[in-house]
Protein backbone atom coordinates (compact mmCIF):
# COMPACT_ATOMS: atom_id res chain seq x y z
CA UNK A 1 0.00 0.00 0.00
CA UNK A 2 1.05 3.19 -0.65
CA UNK A 3 2.22 5.50 2.59
CA UNK A 4 -0.12 8.54 2.72
CA UNK A 5 2.34 10.96 4.36
CA UNK A 6 4.12 12.74 1.41
CA UNK A 7 7.73 14.15 1.05
CA UNK A 8 9.49 16.51 -1.13
CA UNK A 9 12.95 16.29 -1.76
CA UNK A 10 14.62 19.50 -3.14
CA UNK A 11 18.56 18.76 -3.98
CA UNK A 12 20.83 21.79 -4.02
CA UNK A 13 22.73 20.22 -6.69
CA UNK A 14 21.91 20.24 -10.41
CA UNK A 15 25.08 17.34 -11.03
CA UNK A 16 23.75 13.94 -12.79
CA UNK A 17 25.98 12.63 -10.01
CA UNK A 18 25.24 14.31 -7.43
CA UNK A 19 26.03 13.28 -3.64
CA UNK A 20 23.24 15.30 -2.22
CA UNK A 21 20.70 13.87 -4.68
CA UNK A 22 22.31 10.28 -4.33
CA UNK A 23 21.21 10.77 -0.62
CA UNK A 24 17.31 11.64 -1.50
CA UNK A 25 17.57 9.45 -3.65
CA UNK A 26 18.33 6.40 -0.77
CA UNK A 27 16.53 8.05 1.57
CA UNK A 28 13.40 7.50 -0.60
CA UNK A 29 14.19 3.93 -0.71
CA UNK A 30 15.15 3.51 2.94
CA UNK A 31 11.67 5.07 4.24
CA UNK A 32 9.37 3.81 1.49
CA UNK A 33 7.22 1.63 4.39
CA UNK A 34 6.53 4.88 5.86
CA UNK A 35 6.56 7.84 3.74
CA UNK A 36 6.43 8.32 -0.20
CA UNK A 37 9.37 11.13 -0.60
CA UNK A 38 9.69 12.30 -4.35
CA UNK A 39 12.44 14.44 -5.55
CA UNK A 40 11.48 17.84 -7.52
CA UNK A 41 14.99 18.45 -9.66
CA UNK A 42 15.83 21.86 -9.62
CA UNK A 43 16.96 22.24 -13.25
CA UNK A 44 14.05 24.16 -14.63
CA UNK A 45 14.15 26.72 -12.41
CA UNK A 46 14.68 30.15 -13.55
CA UNK A 47 16.87 32.57 -11.65
CA UNK A 48 13.99 34.85 -9.99
CA UNK A 49 12.72 38.13 -10.92
CA UNK A 50 10.67 40.39 -8.80
CA UNK A 51 9.28 40.77 -12.49
CA UNK A 52 8.25 37.96 -13.43
CA UNK A 53 6.90 37.37 -9.91
CA UNK A 54 3.09 37.85 -10.76
CA UNK A 55 -0.08 36.46 -10.31
CA UNK A 56 1.11 33.84 -13.26
CA UNK A 57 4.66 32.94 -12.82
CA UNK A 58 6.71 30.61 -14.75
CA UNK A 59 4.60 27.35 -15.08
CA UNK A 60 7.62 25.68 -12.75
CA UNK A 61 7.08 28.28 -10.48
CA UNK A 62 3.50 26.99 -10.48
CA UNK A 63 4.71 23.71 -10.00
CA UNK A 64 7.18 24.04 -7.34
CA UNK A 65 5.29 26.21 -4.61
CA UNK A 66 2.13 23.59 -5.53
CA UNK A 67 4.72 20.62 -4.99
CA UNK A 68 5.82 22.18 -1.63
CA UNK A 69 2.04 23.24 -0.70
CA UNK A 70 0.91 19.97 -0.88
CA UNK A 71 3.65 17.49 0.74
CA UNK A 72 3.53 17.19 4.73
CA UNK A 73 7.09 17.47 5.02
CA UNK A 74 10.12 18.78 2.85
CA UNK A 75 14.25 17.24 3.08
CA UNK A 76 16.72 19.58 1.66
CA UNK A 77 19.99 17.50 0.80
CA UNK A 78 22.37 20.45 -0.34
CA UNK A 79 26.24 20.78 -1.18
CA UNK A 80 28.13 23.61 0.43
CA UNK A 81 29.49 26.42 -2.17
CA UNK A 82 31.88 28.50 -0.22
CA UNK A 83 30.46 28.22 3.08
CA UNK A 84 27.09 28.72 1.91
CA UNK A 85 24.18 26.61 0.46
CA UNK A 86 24.49 26.56 -3.49
CA UNK A 87 23.32 29.56 -5.73
CA UNK A 88 21.06 27.07 -7.05
CA UNK A 89 18.73 26.01 -3.82
CA UNK A 90 18.84 30.03 -2.34
CA UNK A 91 16.86 30.56 -5.70
CA UNK A 92 14.75 28.10 -5.62
CA UNK A 93 13.96 29.45 -2.06
CA UNK A 94 13.47 32.66 -3.02
CA UNK A 95 10.80 31.64 -5.92
CA UNK A 96 9.03 29.00 -2.88
CA UNK A 97 9.11 32.62 -0.12
CA UNK A 98 6.79 34.53 -2.04
CA UNK A 99 4.11 35.55 -1.92
CA UNK A 100 5.39 36.42 1.21
CA UNK A 101 3.30 35.38 4.42
CA UNK A 102 1.54 32.96 1.85
CA UNK A 103 4.60 30.55 1.34
CA UNK A 104 3.97 26.64 1.71
CA UNK A 105 6.47 26.55 3.32
CA UNK A 106 5.48 28.61 6.52
CA UNK A 107 4.90 26.27 8.87
CA UNK A 108 5.97 23.43 6.89
CA UNK A 109 8.33 20.58 8.71
CA UNK A 110 11.43 20.62 6.86
CA UNK A 111 14.22 18.94 7.60
CA UNK A 112 17.93 20.32 6.54
CA UNK A 113 20.63 17.77 5.19
CA UNK A 114 24.28 18.95 3.74
CA UNK A 115 27.12 16.56 2.40
CA UNK A 116 30.39 17.33 1.40
CA UNK A 117 33.66 15.70 0.25
CA UNK A 118 35.37 17.58 3.32
CA UNK A 119 35.13 15.96 6.51
CA UNK A 120 33.09 18.94 8.11
CA UNK A 121 29.97 17.90 5.67
CA UNK A 122 28.59 21.53 4.71
CA UNK A 123 28.08 22.14 8.33
CA UNK A 124 28.57 26.06 7.97
CA UNK A 125 26.27 25.47 4.66
CA UNK A 126 23.47 24.16 6.50
CA UNK A 127 23.35 26.81 9.33
CA UNK A 128 23.08 29.01 6.64
CA UNK A 129 20.58 27.42 5.39
CA UNK A 130 18.67 27.15 8.45
CA UNK A 131 18.86 30.63 8.77
CA UNK A 132 17.22 31.16 5.37
CA UNK A 133 14.24 28.84 6.33
CA UNK A 134 13.78 30.81 9.19
CA UNK A 135 13.17 33.53 7.43
CA UNK A 136 10.39 32.17 5.55
CA UNK A 137 8.92 30.80 8.92
CA UNK A 138 9.47 26.78 8.27
CA UNK A 139 9.02 24.35 10.80
CA UNK A 140 12.76 23.31 11.08
CA UNK A 141 13.08 19.83 12.31
CA UNK A 142 15.34 20.34 15.85
CA UNK A 143 18.24 17.70 16.34
CA UNK A 144 21.65 16.61 15.97
CA UNK A 145 22.47 18.30 12.50
CA UNK A 146 22.17 15.72 9.70
CA UNK A 147 26.10 16.29 8.63
CA UNK A 148 27.30 13.65 5.81
CA UNK A 149 31.00 14.58 5.85
CA UNK A 150 33.88 12.54 3.31
CA UNK A 151 30.73 11.92 1.29
CA UNK A 152 32.80 10.39 -1.75
CA UNK A 153 34.21 7.63 0.60
CA UNK A 154 30.19 6.66 1.47
CA UNK A 155 28.86 5.74 -2.17
CA UNK A 156 29.02 2.45 -3.82
CA UNK A 157 28.08 2.71 -7.78
CA UNK A 158 26.48 6.37 -7.58
CA UNK A 159 24.49 4.81 -4.74
CA UNK A 160 24.92 6.00 -1.48
CA UNK A 161 25.53 3.18 0.55
CA UNK A 162 27.20 3.96 3.75
CA UNK A 163 24.64 1.96 6.27
CA UNK A 164 25.68 4.10 9.47
CA UNK A 165 25.29 7.62 7.83
CA UNK A 166 21.65 5.96 6.45
CA UNK A 167 20.64 5.19 9.50
CA UNK A 168 21.36 8.47 10.88
CA UNK A 169 19.59 10.24 8.92
CA UNK A 170 16.26 7.92 8.88
CA UNK A 171 16.19 8.88 11.99
CA UNK A 172 16.13 12.01 10.98
CA UNK A 173 13.22 11.32 8.72
CA UNK A 174 11.72 9.99 11.62
CA UNK A 175 11.77 13.07 13.80
CA UNK A 176 10.24 15.18 10.20
CA UNK A 177 7.51 12.37 10.70
CA UNK A 178 7.05 13.05 14.46
CA UNK A 179 7.27 16.84 14.36
CA UNK A 180 4.30 16.13 10.81
CA UNK A 181 2.78 14.54 13.49
CA UNK A 182 2.60 16.77 16.11
CA UNK A 183 2.42 19.85 14.55
CA UNK A 184 0.30 18.75 11.67
CA UNK A 185 1.53 20.58 8.32
CA UNK A 186 -0.70 23.08 6.67
CA UNK A 187 -1.49 20.91 3.02
CA UNK A 188 -2.78 23.66 0.36
CA UNK A 189 -3.45 23.87 -3.07
CA UNK A 190 -2.15 26.44 -5.02
CA UNK A 191 -4.43 27.30 -7.85
C1 LIG B 1 32.75 23.29 -3.46
N1 LIG B 1 32.98 22.31 -2.49
C2 LIG B 1 33.04 22.68 -1.16
N2 LIG B 1 33.04 21.76 -0.14
C3 LIG B 1 33.05 22.14 1.15
O1 LIG B 1 33.01 21.28 2.04
N3 LIG B 1 33.05 23.46 1.49
C4 LIG B 1 33.05 24.45 0.56
O2 LIG B 1 33.02 25.62 0.91
C5 LIG B 1 33.04 24.06 -0.81
N4 LIG B 1 33.01 25.02 -1.79
C6 LIG B 1 32.76 24.65 -3.09
C7 LIG B 1 32.51 25.64 -4.06
C8 LIG B 1 32.19 25.27 -5.33
C9 LIG B 1 31.85 26.33 -6.33
C10 LIG B 1 32.16 23.89 -5.70
C11 LIG B 1 31.78 23.49 -7.12
C12 LIG B 1 32.44 22.93 -4.79
C13 LIG B 1 33.05 20.89 -2.86
C14 LIG B 1 31.68 20.23 -2.80
O3 LIG B 1 31.48 19.73 -1.49
C15 LIG B 1 31.60 19.07 -3.80
O4 LIG B 1 31.76 19.56 -5.12
C16 LIG B 1 30.30 18.28 -3.68
O5 LIG B 1 30.45 17.08 -4.38
C17 LIG B 1 29.11 19.05 -4.26
O6 LIG B 1 27.91 18.37 -3.97
P1 LIG B 1 27.14 17.43 -5.02
O7 LIG B 1 27.10 18.14 -6.35
O8 LIG B 1 27.95 16.16 -5.13
O9 LIG B 1 25.81 17.19 -4.43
Amino acid sequence: MTPQIRLLGISGSLRKRSYNTAILAALAEAVAAEANLELFPLNEVPLYDEDADTPTPPTVIVRLRAAVASSHGIVIASPEYNFGISGVLKNALDWISRPHGKSGLTGKPVLTITSSLATTGGVRAQAQLNETLIAIAAQLVLRPQAVIGSVHTKMTEGKFTDADSLKFLKDGIADLLRDIERYGSAIRQES
